[in-house]
């Protein structure tokens, strides 16, 4: 064999070994470590929904009952025109399409899921709230959203018949607020003056009452979106059969370029060192520059939000808690550093569909834009962007990770009788019959 032969077969050999071992195709090529952030990722290391314990009801079905029918009841609301499925609508899941979230007025940030939120300590892009059930009690009393005041929902409560047995059948014995001298019509801490006013004029005790009926409408709206998890994705059964050593059948379920959009995700794009576990975020807080639309302020985002917690009379410390033991250590440790200034709540990637656009301000109305601008990296307008270096990825790399992103979508776990605003009303609650 001349040796021009001999040479070009090294090369081959050299090339094919190569070719055998980076080859993005092969389903089964994953290093030991990357097996093990795969398994992370899927669906099926996601443990059960841990008790909230600062909620009795939590666990409750006839409570999440309550809740499906409050979340979708138009009368939770100043004009009667708006409910929480408005903004959170389980076809765009459990969000609304839109920059922001539209309501009576126009809300500060763009809407997010619910899908899958129970699981997370905190609420909301800047962790304002530390429950479920507190979160809930924020947008009945925003003036841009339900615009009501927490005097009227007890009271609707109260006078509602349905709504008043169930609630007693569920936390005891209910007041009928008939007194208008010490329960006005309209009182709450939060709204116009009259409304204010109103509020501080009642006594320590009226005012106790009704703000315990007031955390118990969170508490079963907390019960029912307890309910709302997304299932099994194509990306999880593409890890199963990874894991199963199944290349051939993992090969029928991604792409090759849905496979080099992960190895990037979990590689050089390093998007794992905050949208990591099973739902994909760390619930943690980060400041990656997102700009705000023009003409409108830098958000100051976690910053302000950890302030708006540790105030907030509705958080685990607080005396609406059903924590007996106030064991509450997000809160207590929480964290307070300058880092936060402009800093979010890591979102989940699993069901990106239907919930366009994208960031805290609704900003980016494509992943394809979102993917920009970690590949450009700006300098953030306020604080310091904790994703500075610009990744430098190609564009067939970043139509990668989108293909890759579009694989996380799934059917939820929830039956479909919650998805729905109740067929029967809550007279189909087993503690009505
Ligand atoms: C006018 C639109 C609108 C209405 C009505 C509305 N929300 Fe929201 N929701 C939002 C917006 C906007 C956010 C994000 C706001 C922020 O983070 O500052 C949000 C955030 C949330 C979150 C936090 C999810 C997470 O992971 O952080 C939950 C839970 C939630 N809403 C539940 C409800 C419930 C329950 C109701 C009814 C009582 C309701 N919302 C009514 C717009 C709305
Ligand atoms: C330093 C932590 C961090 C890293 C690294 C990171 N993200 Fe994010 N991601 C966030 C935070 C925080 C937000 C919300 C930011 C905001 O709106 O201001 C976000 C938002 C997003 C959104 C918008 C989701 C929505 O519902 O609005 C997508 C999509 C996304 N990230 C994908 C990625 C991808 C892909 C990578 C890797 C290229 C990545 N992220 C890297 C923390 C991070």
């Amino acid at each position: 064999m001349s040796k021009a032969i001999k040479m070009i077969a090294t090369i081959a050999a050299i090339l094919a070994i190569t070719w055998f071992y980076v080859n993005p195709t092969d389903a089964g090529s994953w290093t030991k470590s990357e097996l093990r952030i795969l398994e992370e990722l899927s669906i099926y290391s996601l443990p059960p929904l841990p008790p909230d314990v600062s909620n009795a009801v939590a666990q409750n079905i006839d409570a999440a009952r309550f809740g499906h029918s409050l979340f979708f009841d138009k009368r939770m609301s100043a004009n009667r025109l708006v409910s929480c499925a408005t903004c959170h609508s389980p076809e765009k899941q459990f969000s609304d399409g839109l920059p922001k979230g539209r309501g009576i007025g126009l809300s500060d940030r763009n809407t997010r899921t619910i899908v899958g939120s129970a699981y997370s300590p905190w609420q909301y892009w800047d962790g304002r709230k530390d429950s479920q059930w507190s979160q809930a009690l924020s947008p009945l009393e925003d003036p841009d959203e339900h615009g009501g005041n927490r005097m009227y929902y007890a009271r609707f409560i109260s006078e509602d018949p349905e709504y008043r047995r169930v609630y007693e059948s569920l936390f005891g014995s209910l007041s009928h607020f008939n007194d208008k001298k010490r329960f006005p019509d309209a009182a709450g801490p939060i709204g116009n003056p009259a409304v204010f006013s109103a509020w501080e004029n009642m006594t320590t005790k009226d005012r106790h009452m009704v703000n315990i009926v007031f955390a118990n409408i969170g508490k079963v709206l907390a019960a029912y979106q307890r309910l709302i998890i997304p299932g099994e994705s194509k990306f999880d059964y593409y890890v199963e059969a990874v894991l199963q050593n199944n290349n051939d059948k993992a090969e029928t379920i991604f792409t090759k370029q849905e496979i080099r959009g992960l190895r990037l995700f979990i590689n050089e794009a390093k998007c794992t060192d905050c949208h990591n576990g099973p739902l994909f975020t760390n619930n943690e807080f980060h400041n990656t520059g997102n700009l705000s639309f023009p003409g409108e302020m830098p958000d100051r985002g976690r910053i302000n939000g950890v302030r708006k917690v540790l105030a907030d009379p509705f958080n685990c410390l607080g005396p609406y808690s059903d924590d007996p033991t106030r064991n509450c250590p997000e809160l207590t440790f929480v964290r307070k550093g300058a880092e936060l200034i402009g800093a979010m709540r890591t979102p989940t990637l699993r069901n990106l569909e239907g919930t366009a656009p994208f960031g805290h301000k609704g900003q980016f109305q494509t992943l394809g834009q979102v993917l920009e601008q970690y590949n450009d990296s700006p300098l953030a307008m306020i604080g310091h962007n904790e994703v500075e270096n610009p990744l430098g990825l190609s564009t067939s790399e970043l139509e990668s990770i989108e293909a890759f992103l579009n694989t996380l979508n799934s059917p939820l776990t929830t039956s479909p009788e919650w998805l729905n605003p109740p067929r029967l009303g809550i007279s189909s609650i087993a503690v009505l019959q």
